[in-house]
């Protein structure tokens, strides 16, 4: 019987190479990775000749713009990205039959908070332009694939690309001591992690256990910023002279939720996944990085 494919695009980010990695993994299925080297997702004809030719069983879709701060000022590419082109691949998605994995943000909410972590069902009211569009992704895709899966997830490090992680190592061997917000809770997540969760779902659909809908995944526990920059420069074993502030003493282009924890009670109900502590998670990723 031939394989199926599940065609991965944004392959080049830090998801997307996750994903790579544990493609031989499973070589029950043929994976196509794609970036915009490729395949630029803002052309819909383009699109929509890739899917038809291709005819992938399953999408993973880890292309979106993510510079947060810069998509204050980039409005129509940061919209363009992460919303009309989850729409083309949405459109050719449906006509192909093909299922759909969407990855999307802890930054749809507003982050004022209910008390408790965030459920799926809350009321989204994104405060930046990046979380507006990515809300708007969500939807668009939910419009031409209802049985979508879309994972949200939050705080994404790995060894690949530019991420919080890498920057407090490289800052942490300079030397200079760092000013750190401490007042936004969230939780760091592994993109490794993610990725075995969207696999994971995508095993679940093949033994017939699939359930299309919107899930929270971020790895377990909770932080600030500055916790988990002090965590990082621990388990780097680098000294760093660290000063909490608050995110009025620290401005930025976008504003960003204050609390944005996701209740992942969901996903791990009905995927049964097990899901690492965020600080076991820093632990493996920086044996995987050359600091
Ligand atoms: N990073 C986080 O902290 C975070 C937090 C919450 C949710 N997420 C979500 O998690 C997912 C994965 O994030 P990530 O950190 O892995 O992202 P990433 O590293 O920025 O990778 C995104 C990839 O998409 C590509 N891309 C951009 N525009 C494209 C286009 N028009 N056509 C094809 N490819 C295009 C990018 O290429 P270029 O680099 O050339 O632009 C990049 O390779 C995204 O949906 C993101 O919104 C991320």
């Amino acid at each position: 019987m031939e394989k199926k494919t599940i065609l991965v695009t944004g392959a080049n980010g830090q998801l997307g190479n996750e994903l790579r990695l544990l493609g031989p993994r499973y070589p029950q299925f043929k994976f196509d990775f794609i970036d915009i080297q490729e395949l630029d997702l803002c052309q819909p004809r383009a699109v929509s000749d890739y899917f038809e030719t291709l005819r992938p069983d399953y999408l993973i879709n880890c292309a979106a713009y993510t510079a947060v701060d810069k998509a204050e000022s980039d409005v129509a590419l940061c919209w363009r990205v992460n919303r009309d082109a989850v729409e083309h691949l949405a459109k050719s998605a449906s006509i192909c039959g093909c299922r759909c994995l969407h990855v999307s943000t802890d930054y749809v909410f507003d982050g004022k908070g209910l008390g408790r972590p965030y459920l799926e069902t809350d009321p989204t009211g994104p405060v930046s332009v990046y979380g507006q569009s990515k809300l708007a992704g969500e939807e668009a895709l939910l419009k031409y694939c209802p049985d979508a899966v879309i994972l949200r997830t939050a705080w994404l490090y790995s060894p690949f690309g530019n991420n919080f992680v890498k920057t407090m190592l490289r800052l942490g061997k300079a030397g200079s001591a760092l000013r750190v917000v401490n007042d936004q809770l969230g939780t760091p997540t592994y993109a490794a992690d993610l990725a075995v969760a969207l696999m994971t779902v995508i095993l679940s659909a093949e033994e017939g256990k699939y359930a299309p809908g919107i899930y929270h995944f971020t790895d377990e526990g909770s932080c600030t910023w500055y916790e988990f920059t002090r965590e990082i420069h621990c388990q780097a074993g680098l000294s760093v002279q660290v000063t909490p502030v608050t995110t009025a003493e620290y401005p930025t282009a976008a504003v960003r939720p204050a609390y944005s924890i996701l209740d992942k009670t969901k996903i791990k109900m009905t995927y049964g996944l097990t899901i690492p502590d965020w600080k076991d998670s820093l632990s493996q990723c920086l044996k995987r990085i050359d600091y």
